[in-house]
Formats: C-alpha cells, sequence, structure tokens
C-alpha cells in the first residue's frame, strides 16, 4: 500500500518543529514508518538550492526567480524523495510544500497565480493527503524567532512586517478553498493542545 503524505505548515515562529517532532513520535508509537524531510531541501541538490534561497546577502534575488528556485528544489525533492518512498508504502512527513509557494511567493512577493501555474509543472498537482496549518499571527511568530537563542534570521524572516502579513493572509485564503485538505489550527494553544488537534487528523487519515 502508497504510504501516506503528510504536510505541516505555517509562518516562520508558529512551532512547526516542535509539533512535527510529536508527529513523527506518534507515529511511530502507532507503528507506523514514516519519514521526516523538508522544503526547500529534503535531497542533496535541493539543499543546495535553499542555501541560495535563504542567504541573507542574496538581497538582489527578484521575486520570480524566488519563486521558480523553490518550485525547482519541490520538483527535485518530489521525484527523488517523496514520491518513491510514497511508492514503497512509507508515508513523508514533510516541513512544508507548495502551499508556503502560494502563500509566500503568490501573496507575499504578489505574483499571484502564476505560482500555482509553476508549481503544477514542479508537482503535476501532487499534493498532501493532509495538510496541518499552524495559525499564529504573524508578528508573534517573528517576536518568537528573534527570541530564539543562537537563531539568526534567514533572507524570508527578515522581510517586513506587511510582507509576513499577506503570507498570514494568502494562508488564510488557501484554508478557505481546500477546507478538505488543510486542518487550520491556532497555534496561539499550548503544544498539547495543538498537538490533540493534529492526532485526531491523524488518526482520521490512518483510521486509528
Ligand atoms: P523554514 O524556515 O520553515 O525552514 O522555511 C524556510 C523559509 O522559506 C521560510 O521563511 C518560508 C520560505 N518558503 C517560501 O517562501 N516558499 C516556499 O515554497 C517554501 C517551501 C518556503
Amino acid at each position: 500500500m502508497r504510504g501516506f503524505f503528510i504536510s505541516v505548515e505555517g509562518s516562520d515562529g508558529s512551532g512547526k518543529s516542535t509539533q512535527i517532532k510529536k508527529i513523527e513520535a506518534y507515529l511511530k508509537k502507532m507503528n507506523q514508518e514514516i519519514l521526516l524531510t523538508r522544503e526547500p531541501g529534503g535531497t542533496v541538490i535541493s539543499e543546495k538550492i535553499r542555501e541560495l534561497l535563504l542567504d541573507p546577502s542574496n538581497q538582489a534575488m527578484k521575486a520570480k526567480t524566488e519563486m521558480l528556485l523553490y518550485a525547482a528544489a519541490r520538483a527535485q525533492h518530489l521525484e527523488e524523495f517523496i514520491l518513491p518512498n510514497l511508492a514503497q508504502g512509507r508515508s513523508v512527513l514533510t516541513d512544508r510544500f507548495t502551499d508556503s509557494s502560494i502563500a509566500y511567493q503568490g501573496f507575499g512577493r504578489e505574483l499571484g497565480e502564476v505560482v500555482a501555474e509553476v508549481n503544477f509543472i514542479a508537482t503535476g498537482g501532487i499534493s498532501p493527503d493532509i495538510t496541518f496549518f499552524l495559525e499564529l499571527p504573524p508578528d508573534v511568530g517573528i517576536a518568537r524567532k528573534k527570541a530564539e537563542e543562537n537563531h539568526t534570521m534567514d533572507r524570508l524572516e527578515m522581510e517586513k512586517q506587511e510582507f509576513h502579513q499577506r503570507v498570514y493572509n494568502g494562508y488564510k485564503t488557501l484554508c478557505d478553498l481546500q477546507g478538505q485538505r488543510i486542518c487550520r489550527i491556532d497555534a496561539t494553544q499550548d503544544i498539547d493542545a495543538v498537538f490533540a488537534q493534529i492526532q485526531a487528523g491523524l488518526d482520521r487519515l490512518f483510521g486509528f
């Protein structure tokens, strides 16, 4: 049987990493084979593209270049890692997928519809079986990131408040359009309350 494809989305500082670890632990406890990965990244080539994208010194990068690089990293990740593993019956949990491009490049950079078109080329329209969107007002998320010890802000996190607000609005629009796939979770709640909602979604998907 094909594995399940799961993504976690949210603004910077929304608590994705903590919840991803909890999802992994839970699925392992339930005897599921689960692989963790991330975007941009997840393969050698895609991790190299990630470095280019997040390097704070790449201030000259144009919005279209950024969109295409995220899509290129995704195409490689999907073909080289995600699809072969799903076909082997392993489930894959990715920290971000196409929704991030719609929110950050489509809404944040205001590139609009073309982002979906480019990503259709990159993915052939493949999307996760379930997506958990951790919803947190952007000012709270960015403040959390800044407060993290040893955290250096990447090129996207350094963007101004208006950019992060547009990204947030983009995610909310996506939730309205794709409510079947995307579980919208209030990430201002404590860690266990957030996970309880995620667990309910996993239980439904896996049939536990
Ligand atoms: P991360 O900090 O969650 O690893 O993500 C890296 C940054 O890249 C984050 O600021 C969100 C951004 N991003 C996009 O702008 N578009 C995308 O398609 C993806 C996957 C991430």
